[in-house]
């Protein structure tokens, strides 16, 4: 038995953060910026839309979509680095949205790259036999953790969230394989240095703004490009396919020039690479979440097909994964 995805949701907050508006908070331009990146616009939570309100929205229309209730399900596993709080995890307060109590909740961190690492952990739950229905959710809050006097990380993030559920049957999309990948000697470069046990926060951290994100874009688009590659090779070999197999590509919308090197190296053109990133930037896990749950309300996919998703984060983690759709039921 193979685990499969049933149902994908996405949320994204009504508030639009153009490159035009970021002209006025910081020295920066439109041009820069959408040469840069790609990015056009993204979306900026409102105070009562925090982490857990977006992923439980995100939710609903994924356990909607795979026609079960949250009550059936077997476990919550919430990927965020921006949780409404560090204590209690994410995930049992997007439970307590849902009205799910019972099912075990837990959050997880692996930054962008957070939503793959919970879809394999689901996959290896659901094909074990120890779980049957699992709701990966992917919500992010990152305007919370941005710094919007500094021009070189605030351009680049939004807020949103996405949904899986992953079960042990019916339609969707067959989790053929997900590799994983990090490498912590690598923390440094993509880091929120205060605001854990190593800097707990004091006027001193909040004053040298150290609670925001801290990212050295160059070295991370670098390593980005090579370690996605090689995920990717690793995974359409462990699925076995090849690479003429694939059909779509979805990345993480963190770049548009990373997105188009990974499309040119694996020869998929760019009309099969599902793009967000014009309206809604970086928005950390959830990123490839919701240019998946896009893809399947705008195209129309069939069983001979196979999905290449790819992501990259702060660790530096990565991984890659295939997907294909299944027979409708
Ligand atoms: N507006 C105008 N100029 C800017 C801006 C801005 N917003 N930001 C930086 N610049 C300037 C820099 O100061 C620099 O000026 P200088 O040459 O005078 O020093 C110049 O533009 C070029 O800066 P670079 O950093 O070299 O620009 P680059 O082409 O590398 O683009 C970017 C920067 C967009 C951040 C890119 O490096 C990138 O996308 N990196 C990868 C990001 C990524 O993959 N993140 C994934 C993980 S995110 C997560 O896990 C939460």
């Amino acid at each position: 038995m193979k685990a499969r995805i049933t149902g994908i949701g996405k949320y994204v907050p009504k508030k639009v953060l153009s490159n035009k508006d970021l002209e006025d908070i910081v020295e920066t331009s439109d041009e820069w910026i959408f040469t840069r990146t790609g990015m056009r616009e993204r979306r900026i939570a409102e105070p009562h839309e925090t982490t857990s309100y977006m992923g439980a929205e995100a939710s609903r229309v994924a356990l909607g979509k795979a026609g079960i209730e949250a009550h059936q399900l077997d476990l919550i596993i919430c990927a965020t680095c921006t949780p409404d709080t560090l204590l209690a995890n994410t995930a049992c307060l997007i439970q307590r949205e849902l009205e799910a109590a019972g099912s075990g909740a837990v959050d997880i961190q692996a930054a962008c790259s957070g939503l793959m690492y919970g879809l394999s952990m689901a996959k290896a739950f659901v094909e074990a036999g120890t779980y049957k229905k699992i709701l990966v959710v992917a919500p992010e809050k990152i305007s919370s953790i941005t710094n919007y006097k500094d021009r070189t990380t605030c351009v680049l993030f939004g807020d949103g969230a996405a949904a899986c559920v992953v079960q042990d049957e019916g339609s969707g999309f067959y989790i053929d394989d997900i590799e994983l990948g990090a490498d912590g000697n690598q923390a440094d470069l993509l880091t929120i240095p205060a605001g854990g046990c190593k800097l707990p926060a004091s006027m001193e951290t909040v004053s040298e703004d150290m609670h925001y994100i801290q990212m050295e874009g160059r070295e991370v688009f670098k390593h980005a490009v090579r370690r996605m590659e090689s995920a990717a090779k690793l995974c359409i070999e462990k699925a076995g396919l090849s690479e003429g197999d694939i059909t779509w590509l979805v990345p993480h919308q963190a770049n548009i020039r990373i997105i188009e090197s990974m499309a040119k190296r694996f020869q998929v053109p760019m009309e099969r690479v599902f793009i967000t990133i014009q309206k809604y930037g970086n928005t950390s896990a959830s990123s490839v979440g919701i240019a998946l749950s896009e893809l399947t309300e705008t195209e129309p996919l069939s069983p001979g097909e196979h999905i290449l998703l790819l992501v990259f984060g702060a660790g530096f983690t990565w991984a890659a994964g295939i997907l294909t759709p299944t027979e409708k039921e």
